[in-house]
């Protein structure tokens, strides 16, 4: 049996796309809406540009672009399904090595962690953080704060659930942030879920919040907004710096994505760079 797209049934392996349209697509995007893909996993990108044509029920990269042209608020509709999905855990290792580093050393002269997962999706940030507090010599006490304007996403994060077939990507991820162990110490499998264990997310309290509209909360420690602000225009992405530089203690750490375009955004007297390749800033 062919597989089909979710939503119109057009077959997705009667669709191809080139390197080089993948690459126009993706120049284009960034020309004319400021989002960055130019750090995603190629082939990845392609199955989900692939699977996005047969979704819109388009046959080409071409005719793809046309839409996005030609009705600018096409392009959420769009990086939603692009970016469904594109959570993982342990997502990007080398942050959460750094950040383990960091919990040993940097934050050892604070009483308490206050945390803020912004935009966390179905829960796999706050479930590897949650691993990186307990691999981490850290004995404060730790409050973390998890939102999104997905109720479905934060419904799934707090039930900590995932599909089995989802293991080895994310216990490979984990294998990069720590080749000793295994993440079939904090999870159990059953009836095709992979269940993360629910004391990782003890200290995290979860809530609905828009960050364009809502409040912040303030006395941050760390801020994770990873691969949310890729949906914003410029100037969105300013008052959400700005908002988030308001948010932090100082010293406190904010933590972007690796495919968020806001480095030329960042203003330097604001924030410094604590990890360039781990994209982690500080709050001066
Ligand atoms: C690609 S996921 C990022 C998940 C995770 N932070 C990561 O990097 O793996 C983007 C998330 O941002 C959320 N989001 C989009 N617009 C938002 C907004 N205005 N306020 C809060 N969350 C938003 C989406 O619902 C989605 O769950």
């Amino acid at each position: 049996m062919k597989c089909m797209s979710d939503r119109l049934g057009k077959p997705v392996d009667a669709i191809t796309v080139s390197d080089e349209e993948l690459q126009s697509l993706t120049n284009a995007i960034f020309q004319r809406h400021g989002i960055d893909f130019t750090c995603y996993e190629r082939l990845s990108l392609k199955r989900r540009v692939i699977r996005a044509l047969g979704v819109f029920n388009v046959d080409s990269v071409h005719a793809l672009w046309r839409l996005i042209l030609h009705d600018r608020a096409f392009i959420y509709t769009f990086m939603d399904e692009i970016s469904v999905g594109l959570t993982a855990m342990f997502r990007d290792p080398v942050l959460w090595r750094k950040l383990l580093s960091m919990l040993n050393n940097y934050f050892t002269k604070r009483d308490g962690l206050t945390v803020w997962h912004a935009g966390c999706s179905s829960g796999e940030e706050i479930y590897t953080f949650g691993i990186v507090l307990q691999e981490s010599k850290f004995d404060k006490p730790v409050m973390a704060w998890a939102t999104d304007i997905s109720r479905q996403a934060i419904d799934q994060a707090q039930r900590g659930g995932y599909h089995t077939q989802k293991f080895s990507e994310y216990e490979q991820n984990y294998k990069e942030f720590n080749p000793f162990g295994s993440l079939k110490k904090y999870s159990s499998t059953g009836e095709g879920l992979l269940q993360m264990n629910s004391n990782l997310i003890r200290h995290v309290s979860f809530d609905y919040h828009n960050l364009i509209t809502d409040l912040f909360p303030v006395n941050q420690d760390i801020i994770f907004c990873r691969n949310v602000m890729i949906y914003f225009d410029s100037g969105a992405k300013l008052k959400l710096l700005k908002k988030f530089h308001d948010s932090l203690k100082p010293g406190g750490l904010l933590v972007i994505g690796f495919y968020d375009a806001v480095m030329p955004l960042i203003d330097p007297h604001q924030f410094g760079v604590l990890d360039i390749e781990a994209k982690i800033f500080i709050k001066r």
